[in-house]
Order: C-alpha cells, then sequence, then structure tokens
C-alpha cells in the first residue's frame, strides 16, 4: 500500500489537505483532473497536477493490452432485476464498472427497479446479487424504507439487516446532489463494501433549476461533471451505477417513441445501457433496450408485485 507521505510531491501538510478532501486512496487520486483537485484541496493547480502524475505512476496507470482489459472486465458484476426476462435482456443483470439508466414516463416503474436493486444487491452472488451495500440518492423524496421491507420479506432477508445496508440520501438540489458523490468516495473508503449507487431521479433537480434556453450550456456542464464523478466510482471501485429519468413529449415525431429521454446527448453518451420502460395492459411493464455496445436491442414483459419487480 502506498501512502499519500510516499508521494514524491506531497508533504505532511498537502497530504492531510488531500485527506480531508477525500483524497486518501491512491486511485482517487490518479483519477482526479487537477481543476478538481485543486479545487477541492484548495492546492496549487501545479502541485495538482504533480500529485497526480505521482499517484498515477504509483497507481502503474499507463497504456494496458488488451489482455488487462480482459481481465478487467472479468471483475465485472451483475446484479439481478428481479425478473429472468429483464436479466437476460441484459445479459445477467445490471452491470458493475458501467452507469445504467431507465427512462419512461410517471409509474412506468423506475422507483420500484430502484428499491428492488438496493434488495437484490445485497443477496449472494449465486442468487443474482453481489453480496454489497447500496447507496441510494433520493432526489424525489420517493424513496420508502416500507417497500424495501416488502421486497425483503419475498426473499425471505433479515429485513432489519437489509435497511442497515442501504444508505440514503435526500438530495435538496442539484449541487447537493453533486456533492453527495464525494460523500460516496469517503464512505467506501472508509470500509464500507458499496456495489451499486442509485441515483432517483438524476434529472429532477437540473430540470426544474436550469429553466430557458439560456442556461443550457451550463447545465449540461454540471451534468457532464456528476455524470463523469459517478462513472471514476463505477470504474475505480468496481461499483454499478443505476440511474433513472424522466421523459418528455416529442410533438414533432410521426413514427417511432412519441417521447425521448430528457438529458440530451451529455447524458446519452454516459449512460452505457439505456433502457426504455412503457406501461402495458393489466399491470404489466415492458422494457426495451435501446443502446448497448454489445448487447442487441431487445424487450422484455415484467411485471410489478408487492414482493417486487417478477417475469
Ligand atoms: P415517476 O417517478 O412518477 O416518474 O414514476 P416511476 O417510473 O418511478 O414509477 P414507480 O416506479 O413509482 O411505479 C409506480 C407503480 O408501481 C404504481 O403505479 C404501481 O403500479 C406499482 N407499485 C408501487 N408499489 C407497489 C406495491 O407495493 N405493490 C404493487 N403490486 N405494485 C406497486
Ligand atoms: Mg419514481
Amino acid at each position: 500500500m502506498v501512502e499519500l507521505e510516499d508521494l514524491p510531491s506531497v508533504g505532511e501538510k498537502t497530504a492531510e489537505k488531500l485527506r480531508d478532501a477525500g483524497f486518501a486512496d491512491m486511485m482517487r487520486l490518479a483519477t482526479a483532473t487537477p481543476k478538481e483537485l485543486s479545487v477541492k484541496a484548495e492546492i496549487g493547480e501545479g502541485v495538482a497536477e504533480k500529485v497526480i502524475e505521482a499517484a498515477r505512476k504509483a497507481e502503474n496507470i499507463d497504456f494496458e493490452t488488451a489482455f488487462d482489459v480482459l481481465e478487467r472486465r472479468k471483475e465485472v458484476g451483475h446484479i439481478s432485476v428481479g425478473s429472468k426476462g429483464f436479466n437476460d435482456l441484459i445479459a445477467g443483470g445490471i452491470e458493475t464498472q458501467a452507469i445504467t439508466e431507465v427512462f419512461g414516463e410517471f409509474g412506468s416503474g423506475k422507483s420500484q427497479i430502484s428499491h428492488e436493486l438496493a434488495v437484490t444487491v445485497q443477496l449472494p452472488v449465486e442468487q443474482g446479487g453481489l453480496g454489497g451495500e447500496c447507496v441510494f440518492i433520493d432526489t424525489e423524496n420517493t424513496f420508502r424504507p416500507e417497500r424495501v421491507e416488502q421486497i425483503a420479506n419475498g426473499f425471505e432477508l433479515d429485513v432489519q439487516e437489509v435497511l442497515q445496508k442501504i444508505h440514503v440520501a435526500r438530495a435538496f438540489n442539484s449541487s447537493h446532489q453533486i456533492l453527495m458523490v464525494d460523500k460516496i468516495n469517503e464512505l467506501i473508503q472508509s470500509g464500507t463494501n458499496v456495489k451499486l449507487v442509485i441515483v432517483d431521479s438524476l434529472m429532477a433537480h437540473f430540470r426544474a433549476e436550469y429553466v430557458g434556453r439560456e442556461s443550457l450550456a451550463v447545465r449540461q456542464q454540471k451534468l457532464n461533471q456528476h455524470l463523469h464523478s459517478l462513472q471514476q466510482i463505477a470504474n475505480t471501485y468496481n461499483v454499478a451505477v443505476f440511474i433513472t429519468n424522466q421523459v418528455q413529449a416529442k410533438p414533432d415525431s410521426f413514427f417511432g417513441s412519441p417521447t425521448k429521454a430528457i438529458g440530451g446527448h451529455v447524458l446519452g453518451h454516459a449512460s452505457t445501457y439505456r433502457i426504455w420502460l412503457k406501461k402495458g395492459l393489466a399491470g404489466k411493464r415492458i422494457a426495451r433496450l435501446v443502446d448497448s455496445p454489445h448487447l442487441p436491442e431487445g424487450e422484455c414483459v415484467f411485471k410489478i408485485t408487492n414482493d417486487g419487480i417478477v417475469d
């Protein structure tokens, strides 16, 4: 283990500043940008650059071969959504080292799937989980522990224990939401085995706070920064990131879907998997995989029950 003080450009004082700002971990440092580090740790950008460079050396971050990439991909874990059809659609469940986005109209099941995953991530690997804990960033005040209880009971789990392993953060506005991601870094560095980060919903605050064309560029810049931090957590700690998103009407569409996800290209490019949820007849829901780097497009039907998501 390399300590901060071992880095050539870091003295006692700088080390303390870095720790206070949540950069205790070499990998976290190595993946920071000089600007980010200098602002958060209150050190000069020149120093920040040197520290990052040193951390990268310590972590051996350089070119890697395709073989290394494949080895890293082997670490990818999957979290069951509860329905076999749904899991098959996304090759075994929500992936770690990736951002998975679901979008759909109100009541389509985005928050229900979020609650389900908060429980299933805790299951052992044989049962579709990762034996890990969950961070739930709740922006719409729709997180319900009672719902978690129901789902945990469905899996015959110890309800108390399940609730203890879900770390809920109520985000009051978009800057608070962005700040919460730094807290996740701290939580993980302090030894909590976080395997899933849920943001339900990603865009609610951004959408409400940045109104009008003139503020769109700023909104997208903040959103980009937020998504970047989430992706960084996913990669650094082999964590799955699950975000929910709203839709807007597309009045000019003659063909295809009459709605589309909000967030624009910034979000479109950041999500590794995008899943569109639709309401079907008799309480059924349809999930459609619309974007993925290596899986075919496809659909499945699932249902929301008292016990959670089922086929
Ligand atoms: P918005 O956040 O409003 O955009 O919608 P959403 O996509 O998050 O919807 P959500 O996941 O909250 O789905 C709500 C639907 O789930 C309800 O209309 C119910 O059909 C279903 N649902 C929620 N709780 C239960 C439950 O305890 N039992 C059953 N059987 N269904 C439930
Ligand atoms: Mg919801």
